[in-house]
Protein backbone atom coordinates (compact mmCIF):
# COMPACT_ATOMS: atom_id res chain seq x y z
CA UNK A 1 0.00 0.00 0.00
CA UNK A 2 1.50 3.67 -0.91
CA UNK A 3 2.00 5.81 2.03
CA UNK A 4 0.34 8.84 2.47
CA UNK A 5 3.14 11.75 2.11
CA UNK A 6 2.67 14.46 4.82
CA UNK A 7 3.19 18.09 5.44
CA UNK A 8 2.62 20.33 8.12
CA UNK A 9 2.61 24.37 7.52
CA UNK A 10 2.44 26.32 11.00
CA UNK A 11 4.27 24.30 13.78
CA UNK A 12 2.61 25.92 17.01
CA UNK A 13 0.22 24.84 19.53
CA UNK A 14 -2.19 23.06 17.47
CA UNK A 15 -0.31 21.50 14.94
CA UNK A 16 1.13 19.21 17.83
CA UNK A 17 -2.94 17.95 18.26
CA UNK A 18 -2.74 17.22 14.03
CA UNK A 19 -0.03 15.41 14.54
CA UNK A 20 -1.88 12.81 17.11
CA UNK A 21 -3.41 11.06 14.16
CA UNK A 22 -0.45 11.64 11.74
CA UNK A 23 1.89 9.77 14.09
CA UNK A 24 -1.11 7.11 14.40
CA UNK A 25 -1.39 6.47 11.07
CA UNK A 26 2.76 6.45 10.46
CA UNK A 27 2.73 3.42 12.98
CA UNK A 28 0.34 1.68 11.24
CA UNK A 29 2.56 2.36 7.95
CA UNK A 30 -0.07 3.98 6.27
CA UNK A 31 1.82 7.76 6.39
CA UNK A 32 4.80 9.31 5.71
CA UNK A 33 5.74 12.02 7.42
CA UNK A 34 8.09 13.92 4.69
CA UNK A 35 8.04 18.07 5.57
CA UNK A 36 6.87 20.53 7.93
CA UNK A 37 7.13 24.85 7.54
CA UNK A 38 7.17 27.54 10.05
CA UNK A 39 8.70 31.08 9.65
CA UNK A 40 10.51 30.14 12.55
CA UNK A 41 13.63 28.41 12.17
CA UNK A 42 13.94 27.30 15.10
CA UNK A 43 10.22 26.39 15.65
CA UNK A 44 10.11 23.94 12.70
CA UNK A 45 13.36 22.33 13.75
CA UNK A 46 12.31 21.75 17.15
CA UNK A 47 8.75 20.26 15.82
CA UNK A 48 10.87 17.30 12.87
CA UNK A 49 12.85 16.54 15.52
CA UNK A 50 10.40 15.47 17.91
CA UNK A 51 7.72 14.22 15.32
CA UNK A 52 10.44 12.68 13.07
CA UNK A 53 9.32 14.83 9.63
CA UNK A 54 12.33 13.85 7.15
CA UNK A 55 12.92 17.98 5.50
CA UNK A 56 11.87 21.52 7.03
CA UNK A 57 11.16 24.51 5.42
CA UNK A 58 10.61 28.12 6.38
CA UNK A 59 8.34 29.47 3.37
CA UNK A 60 5.47 27.36 2.10
CA UNK A 61 6.06 28.45 -1.23
CA UNK A 62 9.20 26.68 -1.18
CA UNK A 63 8.32 23.51 0.65
CA UNK A 64 5.21 22.89 -2.05
CA UNK A 65 7.54 23.59 -5.20
CA UNK A 66 10.04 20.84 -3.90
CA UNK A 67 7.85 18.24 -2.58
CA UNK A 68 5.13 15.79 -3.83
CA UNK A 69 2.80 15.90 -0.39
CA UNK A 70 -0.83 14.48 -0.91
CA UNK A 71 -2.14 15.75 2.82
CA UNK A 72 -1.41 19.02 4.10
CA UNK A 73 -2.44 20.19 7.34
CA UNK A 74 -2.59 24.23 7.49
CA UNK A 75 -1.80 25.71 11.33
CA UNK A 76 -1.26 28.98 10.80
CA UNK A 77 -2.67 32.11 12.39
CA UNK A 78 -5.73 33.40 11.03
CA UNK A 79 -4.64 35.89 8.38
CA UNK A 80 -2.08 33.62 6.54
CA UNK A 81 -4.73 30.50 6.15
CA UNK A 82 -5.56 31.93 2.35
CA UNK A 83 -1.90 32.01 1.30
CA UNK A 84 -1.06 29.02 2.41
CA UNK A 85 -4.03 26.62 1.76
CA UNK A 86 -3.99 28.42 -1.62
CA UNK A 87 -0.19 27.19 -2.16
CA UNK A 88 -1.19 23.98 -1.12
CA UNK A 89 -3.94 22.89 -3.35
CA UNK A 90 -1.84 24.44 -6.35
CA UNK A 91 1.48 22.06 -5.17
CA UNK A 92 -1.08 19.33 -5.92
CA UNK A 93 -2.00 18.28 -2.10
CA UNK A 94 -5.61 18.00 -0.41
CA UNK A 95 -5.57 20.65 2.33
CA UNK A 96 -6.96 20.06 5.85
CA UNK A 97 -7.45 23.95 7.14
CA UNK A 98 -8.26 24.90 10.58
CA UNK A 99 -10.77 27.19 11.68
CA UNK A 100 -11.78 29.85 10.78
CA UNK A 101 -11.48 28.75 7.41
CA UNK A 102 -9.77 32.80 6.64
CA UNK A 103 -10.49 36.59 7.75
CA UNK A 104 -13.40 36.71 6.19
CA UNK A 105 -16.28 35.26 3.15
CA UNK A 106 -14.27 36.77 0.60
CA UNK A 107 -11.13 35.07 1.02
CA UNK A 108 -12.87 31.76 2.26
CA UNK A 109 -14.84 31.37 -1.54
CA UNK A 110 -11.05 32.12 -2.70
CA UNK A 111 -9.94 29.17 -1.18
CA UNK A 112 -12.91 26.88 -1.92
CA UNK A 113 -12.77 28.25 -5.76
CA UNK A 114 -9.17 27.39 -5.69
CA UNK A 115 -9.76 23.69 -4.38
CA UNK A 116 -12.48 23.22 -6.97
CA UNK A 117 -10.40 24.76 -9.81
CA UNK A 118 -7.53 21.74 -8.14
CA UNK A 119 -9.57 19.25 -8.15
CA UNK A 120 -8.28 18.96 -4.60
CA UNK A 121 -9.77 18.40 -1.35
CA UNK A 122 -10.45 21.00 0.99
CA UNK A 123 -11.48 20.37 4.64
CA UNK A 124 -11.90 22.45 7.73
CA UNK A 125 -11.22 22.35 10.91
CA UNK A 126 -14.39 22.07 12.54
CA UNK A 127 -12.96 19.33 15.08
CA UNK A 128 -16.16 19.27 17.01
CA UNK A 129 -18.02 17.30 14.55
CA UNK A 130 -15.91 14.29 15.40
CA UNK A 131 -16.51 14.38 19.16
CA UNK A 132 -18.44 11.51 20.18
CA UNK A 133 -20.95 13.89 21.69
CA UNK A 134 -21.70 14.89 18.00
CA UNK A 135 -21.99 11.73 16.75
CA UNK A 136 -24.48 10.48 19.48
CA UNK A 137 -26.85 13.63 18.92
CA UNK A 138 -26.40 13.59 15.14
CA UNK A 139 -28.35 9.77 15.44
CA UNK A 140 -30.76 11.36 17.51
CA UNK A 141 -31.78 14.28 15.51
CA UNK A 142 -31.71 11.46 12.54
CA UNK A 143 -34.21 9.33 14.50
CA UNK A 144 -36.47 12.65 14.79
CA UNK A 145 -35.86 12.38 18.91
CA UNK A 146 -36.56 16.20 18.92
CA UNK A 147 -38.50 16.42 15.68
CA UNK A 148 -38.58 19.87 13.49
CA UNK A 149 -35.51 21.66 15.57
CA UNK A 150 -36.72 25.82 14.81
CA UNK A 151 -34.55 27.44 18.07
CA UNK A 152 -30.78 26.55 19.58
CA UNK A 153 -28.40 28.36 21.46
CA UNK A 154 -24.76 28.31 21.03
CA UNK A 155 -22.78 29.29 23.33
CA UNK A 156 -19.00 29.97 24.58
CA UNK A 157 -18.53 31.93 27.41
CA UNK A 158 -15.09 32.79 29.32
CA UNK A 159 -14.49 34.96 32.45
CA UNK A 160 -11.13 35.73 31.48
CA UNK A 161 -9.84 33.55 28.29
CA UNK A 162 -8.20 35.91 25.59
CA UNK A 163 -5.24 33.59 24.17
CA UNK A 164 -3.23 36.40 23.56
CA UNK A 165 -0.68 37.10 21.52
CA UNK A 166 -2.20 37.33 17.81
CA UNK A 167 -5.60 36.14 18.77
CA UNK A 168 -5.98 39.29 20.34
CA UNK A 169 -4.77 41.31 17.38
CA UNK A 170 -7.09 41.80 14.65
CA UNK A 171 -5.19 42.06 11.47
CA UNK A 172 -3.81 38.55 12.22
CA UNK A 173 -7.04 36.79 13.97
CA UNK A 174 -10.27 38.70 11.96
CA UNK A 175 -11.72 39.82 15.11
CA UNK A 176 -12.17 38.10 18.74
CA UNK A 177 -14.23 35.29 20.52
CA UNK A 178 -16.88 35.20 17.66
CA UNK A 179 -14.48 34.43 15.22
CA UNK A 180 -11.99 32.21 17.39
CA UNK A 181 -14.43 30.79 19.50
CA UNK A 182 -18.08 31.31 18.38
CA UNK A 183 -17.05 29.25 15.30
CA UNK A 184 -17.12 26.00 17.24
CA UNK A 185 -20.42 26.29 18.59
CA UNK A 186 -21.87 27.50 15.45
CA UNK A 187 -20.87 25.47 13.28
CA UNK A 188 -21.68 22.43 15.47
CA UNK A 189 -25.49 23.69 15.76
CA UNK A 190 -25.71 23.96 11.72
CA UNK A 191 -24.28 20.75 11.65
CA UNK A 192 -26.37 19.16 14.08
CA UNK A 193 -29.30 20.73 12.41
CA UNK A 194 -28.26 19.06 9.29
CA UNK A 195 -26.34 22.36 7.71
CA UNK A 196 -29.42 24.83 6.65
CA UNK A 197 -28.70 27.76 5.14
CA UNK A 198 -28.39 31.50 7.15
CA UNK A 199 -30.52 33.87 5.68
CA UNK A 200 -29.48 36.77 8.37
CA UNK A 201 -28.10 37.94 11.09
CA UNK A 202 -28.29 40.11 13.82
CA UNK A 203 -25.35 41.18 15.94
CA UNK A 204 -23.79 43.39 19.24
CA UNK A 205 -19.92 43.12 19.83
CA UNK A 206 -18.04 45.30 23.35
CA UNK A 207 -14.91 45.68 24.32
CA UNK A 208 -15.46 47.10 27.75
CA UNK A 209 -13.17 44.66 29.87
CA UNK A 210 -10.32 43.09 27.83
CA UNK A 211 -7.88 46.18 27.02
CA UNK A 212 -8.34 47.27 30.74
CA UNK A 213 -7.48 43.71 31.84
CA UNK A 214 -4.78 43.08 29.34
CA UNK A 215 -2.96 45.84 31.35
CA UNK A 216 -3.68 44.36 34.93
CA UNK A 217 -2.13 41.91 37.04
CA UNK A 218 -5.94 39.73 35.75
CA UNK A 219 -4.91 39.43 32.43
CA UNK A 220 -1.87 39.57 30.00
CA UNK A 221 0.41 42.13 29.48
CA UNK A 222 1.06 43.58 25.79
CA UNK A 223 4.82 45.07 25.70
CA UNK A 224 6.20 47.27 23.58
CA UNK A 225 6.15 45.71 19.65
CA UNK A 226 3.88 43.17 20.77
CA UNK A 227 0.74 42.43 19.14
CA UNK A 228 -2.20 44.66 19.83
CA UNK A 229 -5.12 43.71 21.90
CA UNK A 230 -8.20 45.36 19.53
CA UNK A 231 -10.84 42.74 19.55
CA UNK A 232 -14.27 42.41 20.88
CA UNK A 233 -14.49 41.06 24.53
CA UNK A 234 -18.25 39.98 23.81
CA UNK A 235 -20.22 38.97 20.72
CA UNK A 236 -24.41 38.49 21.02
CA UNK A 237 -25.93 37.22 17.97
CA UNK A 238 -29.09 36.12 16.61
CA UNK A 239 -28.80 33.73 13.34
CA UNK A 240 -31.84 33.27 10.76
CA UNK A 241 -31.63 29.77 8.43
CA UNK A 242 -34.10 29.25 5.23
CA UNK A 243 -35.38 25.85 7.00
CA UNK A 244 -37.03 28.24 10.03
CA UNK A 245 -33.88 27.74 12.61
CA UNK A 246 -33.40 30.94 15.00
CA UNK A 247 -29.88 30.37 16.44
CA UNK A 248 -28.79 32.56 19.55
CA UNK A 249 -25.05 32.72 20.05
CA UNK A 250 -23.13 34.29 22.71
CA UNK A 251 -19.00 34.23 23.09
CA UNK A 252 -16.71 35.80 25.08
CA UNK A 253 -13.17 36.39 26.10
CA UNK A 254 -14.00 38.37 29.24
CA UNK A 255 -17.37 38.54 30.90
CA UNK A 256 -18.11 39.74 34.42
CA UNK A 257 -19.41 35.77 34.60
CA UNK A 258 -18.73 33.07 37.16
CA UNK A 259 -16.63 30.63 35.32
CA UNK A 260 -17.03 29.85 32.09
CA UNK A 261 -19.72 28.16 29.89
CA UNK A 262 -19.81 26.02 26.40
CA UNK A 263 -22.66 24.35 24.99
CA UNK A 264 -24.90 23.58 22.27
CA UNK A 265 -28.62 23.48 23.08
CA UNK A 266 -31.25 22.29 20.45
CA UNK A 267 -34.79 22.83 20.65
CA UNK A 268 -37.16 21.00 18.41
CA UNK A 269 -40.85 20.07 18.58
CA UNK A 270 -40.64 16.76 20.10
CA UNK A 271 -37.75 17.27 22.62
CA UNK A 272 -34.87 19.37 23.25
CA UNK A 273 -31.46 18.72 23.95
CA UNK A 274 -27.95 20.42 25.94
CA UNK A 275 -25.38 18.75 24.29
CA UNK A 276 -23.13 19.70 27.38
CA UNK A 277 -25.42 17.87 30.02
CA UNK A 278 -26.70 15.42 26.94
CA UNK A 279 -30.32 15.10 28.70
CA UNK A 280 -32.98 14.68 26.64
CA UNK A 281 -36.13 16.92 27.50
CA UNK A 282 -39.19 15.15 26.50
CA UNK A 283 -43.19 14.72 27.34
CA UNK A 284 -44.53 11.03 27.28
CA UNK A 285 -47.87 10.28 28.50
CA UNK A 286 -48.98 14.15 29.49
CA UNK A 287 -46.03 13.84 31.79
CA UNK A 288 -42.38 16.18 30.93
CA UNK A 289 -39.47 13.53 31.51
CA UNK A 290 -36.30 13.57 30.83
CA UNK A 291 -33.32 10.69 29.79
CA UNK A 292 -30.07 10.18 28.84
CA UNK A 293 -28.95 8.55 25.43
CA UNK A 294 -27.23 5.75 25.06
CA UNK A 295 -24.01 6.40 23.75
CA UNK A 296 -20.74 8.37 24.06
CA UNK A 297 -21.52 11.71 25.87
CA UNK A 298 -18.66 13.93 26.21
CA UNK A 299 -16.34 15.82 23.58
CA UNK A 300 -12.65 14.58 24.44
CA UNK A 301 -9.68 16.80 23.10
CA UNK A 302 -7.13 14.28 21.78
CA UNK A 303 -9.70 11.64 20.60
CA UNK A 304 -11.73 13.63 18.56
CA UNK A 305 -8.50 15.42 16.73
CA UNK A 306 -6.91 12.01 15.77
CA UNK A 307 -10.94 11.13 14.36
CA UNK A 308 -10.58 14.50 12.38
CA UNK A 309 -7.04 13.29 11.06
CA UNK A 310 -7.57 10.32 9.61
CA UNK A 311 -11.18 11.02 8.82
CA UNK A 312 -9.03 13.87 5.94
CA UNK A 313 -6.90 11.22 5.04
CA UNK A 314 -9.51 8.84 4.23
CA UNK A 315 -11.45 11.23 2.53
CA UNK A 316 -8.66 12.61 0.60
CA UNK A 317 -8.02 9.07 -0.81
CA UNK A 318 -11.76 8.00 -1.64
CA UNK A 319 -12.49 6.26 1.26
CA UNK A 320 -15.07 7.85 2.99
CA UNK A 321 -16.71 11.68 2.33
CA UNK A 322 -15.65 14.50 4.07
CA UNK A 323 -17.31 15.41 6.89
CA UNK A 324 -16.29 19.26 7.41
CA UNK A 325 -16.21 20.21 3.72
CA UNK A 326 -14.95 23.75 2.67
CA UNK A 327 -18.49 24.83 1.60
CA UNK A 328 -19.70 24.40 5.28
CA UNK A 329 -16.17 27.21 5.91
CA UNK A 330 -17.54 29.43 3.49
CA UNK A 331 -21.05 29.63 5.09
CA UNK A 332 -19.54 30.19 8.55
CA UNK A 333 -17.33 33.13 7.44
CA UNK A 334 -20.67 34.43 5.96
CA UNK A 335 -22.26 34.32 9.50
CA UNK A 336 -19.68 35.85 10.60
CA UNK A 337 -19.06 38.47 8.23
CA UNK A 338 -22.50 39.68 8.57
CA UNK A 339 -22.64 39.45 12.76
CA UNK A 340 -19.38 41.63 12.51
CA UNK A 341 -21.74 44.19 9.69
CA UNK A 342 -24.58 43.89 12.26
CA UNK A 343 -22.43 44.78 15.13
CA UNK A 344 -21.56 48.32 13.21
CA UNK A 345 -24.39 49.39 11.77
CA UNK A 346 -27.01 48.70 14.48
CA UNK A 347 -29.12 46.89 11.70
CA UNK A 348 -30.06 42.96 10.64
CA UNK A 349 -27.87 42.05 7.88
CA UNK A 350 -29.27 39.65 5.12
CA UNK A 351 -26.52 36.28 4.16
CA UNK A 352 -26.49 35.55 0.61
N1 LIG B 1 -9.48 23.39 16.29
C1 LIG B 1 -9.20 23.93 17.47
O1 LIG B 1 -9.75 23.58 18.52
C2 LIG B 1 -8.15 25.01 17.51
C3 LIG B 1 -7.52 25.33 18.72
C4 LIG B 1 -6.51 26.30 18.71
C5 LIG B 1 -6.18 26.95 17.53
N2 LIG B 1 -6.85 26.64 16.37
C6 LIG B 1 -6.53 27.34 15.11
O2 LIG B 1 -5.27 26.87 14.65
C7 LIG B 1 -4.54 27.92 14.03
C8 LIG B 1 -3.18 28.05 14.72
O3 LIG B 1 -3.39 28.32 16.08
P1 LIG B 1 -2.24 27.99 17.17
O4 LIG B 1 -2.90 28.10 18.50
O5 LIG B 1 -1.54 26.75 16.82
O6 LIG B 1 -1.29 29.26 16.94
P2 LIG B 1 0.28 29.34 17.20
O7 LIG B 1 0.60 30.79 17.26
O8 LIG B 1 0.66 28.47 18.35
O9 LIG B 1 0.92 28.68 15.89
C9 LIG B 1 0.83 29.29 14.63
C10 LIG B 1 2.15 29.04 13.92
O10 LIG B 1 2.02 29.43 12.54
C11 LIG B 1 3.28 29.96 12.13
N3 LIG B 1 3.08 30.74 10.90
C12 LIG B 1 2.40 31.89 10.75
N4 LIG B 1 2.37 32.25 9.45
C13 LIG B 1 3.02 31.28 8.76
C14 LIG B 1 3.28 31.06 7.37
N5 LIG B 1 2.90 31.91 6.45
N6 LIG B 1 3.98 29.94 7.04
C15 LIG B 1 4.40 29.06 7.98
N7 LIG B 1 4.16 29.22 9.30
C16 LIG B 1 3.47 30.32 9.68
C17 LIG B 1 3.74 30.77 13.34
O11 LIG B 1 5.12 31.03 13.31
C18 LIG B 1 3.33 29.84 14.49
O12 LIG B 1 4.37 28.95 14.84
C19 LIG B 1 -5.42 29.16 14.13
O13 LIG B 1 -6.11 29.34 12.95
C20 LIG B 1 -6.38 28.84 15.27
O14 LIG B 1 -7.63 29.49 15.15
C21 LIG B 1 -7.79 25.67 16.34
Amino acid sequence: MKKTRIGIIGCGGISQFHMLGYKQLEAEGKAELVACCDIDEKKVKAFAEKHGFQRTYTDCHEMMKAEQLDCVSVCVWNSAHKDCTITALRGGANVLCEKPMALNAKEAQEMYDEAQKAGKLLQLGFVRRFGEDADTVKKLVADGTFGDIYYAKATYLRQNGCPGGWFGDRKFSGGGPLIDLGVHVIDLTRYLAGCPKPVSAYGVTYANLGMHRAESEMGWHVEEGEHPYNVEDLCAAMVRFDNGLTLSIEASFNLNIEGDVGDVQLFGTKAGTSVGQMRILTTKDGKFVTFTPEGEHSFRFSPAFTAEIIGFVDAAEGRRECLAPAEDGVWLMKIIDAIYKSAKTGKSVAIK
